[in-house]
């Protein structure tokens, strides 16, 4: 896919006031730092158009931007940040568990893991939740350039021993590294495929659904 145009449109606190839900949307979601905003900017190619930095908790609102007038990227907050207070935790899972739910339009979300890491407690329970939610999925590991192939290989080929033990079939995923580019053509292409067979949800009784 060519991206022609990615265009920032909205920030979020609430649902209630999200564009309306008549075009296929993409959220991004994974541990704070594991690369969400550096992976969308890769994406589309425009560098700083999601805002990233290397402290965590960096992205704090649902951040929506229109992808070539056609479909939504979504930009989420990141989990499993520890000095975020027990509260705010709180209202984040609600807030993002309520958004995964009930967005008509959302067509995947793409859970990003640290390619670096052994598979994480926090990672594996949220993507358990999402199969028990019924929310198609696929994973995505990130900062594939900061090690070997081979140790990449081995986080993934755990990730998806662990998740064997819960699924059927293990969604699919693919290694991205947002320095180098690598896995922008597989997301791209994964994302054209479902745009391709996108029917307009029925929104009812108002345009914008009550959360
Ligand atoms: P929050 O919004 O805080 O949840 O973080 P995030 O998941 O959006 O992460 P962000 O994109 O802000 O990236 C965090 C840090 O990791 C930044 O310093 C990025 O430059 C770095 N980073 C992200 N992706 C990659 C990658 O593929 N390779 C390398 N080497 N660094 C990366
Ligand atoms: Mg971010």
């Amino acid at each position: 896919m060519i991206i022609k145009s990615a265009t920032f449109i909205c920030s979020n606190t609430k649902l209630a006031p999200l564009p309306v839900a008549n075009m296929p949307e993409y959220a991004f979601i994974g541990r704070s730092n594991v690369g969400k905003s550096s992976l969308i900017n890769m994406l589309v190619n425009q560098h700083g158009l999601a805002k990233t930095s290397q402290r965590p908790g960096k992205t704090q609102l649902i951040n929506h931007f229109l992808i070539n007038e056609k479909w939504y990227i979504v930009d989420l907050p990141g989990y499993g940040y520890a000095k975020v207070s027990k509260n705010s935790r709180e209202k984040w899972e609600k807030f993002i568990r309520n958004y995964i739910t009930k967005r008509e339009s959302l067509q995947c979300v793409f859970v990003l893991i640290d390619s670096r890491l052994e598979p994480q407690k926090i990672d594996l329970e949220f993507c358990c939740w999402l199969g028990e939610c019924q929310v198609p999925f696929a994973l995505i590991f990130t900062k594939a350039d900061k090690q070997s192939a081979v140790k990449t290989d081995q986080n993934v080929a755990q990730f998806k021993k662990a998740l064997q033990g819960w699924f059927e079939e293990v969604p699919p995923y693919v290694v991205s590294s947002a320095e180098k580019g690598q896995g922008r053509d597989e997301v791209l292409k994964f994302i054209e495929d479902i745009n391709q067979h996108f029917v307009m949800p029925i929104l009812v009784p108002k345009e914008t659904p009550e959360y």
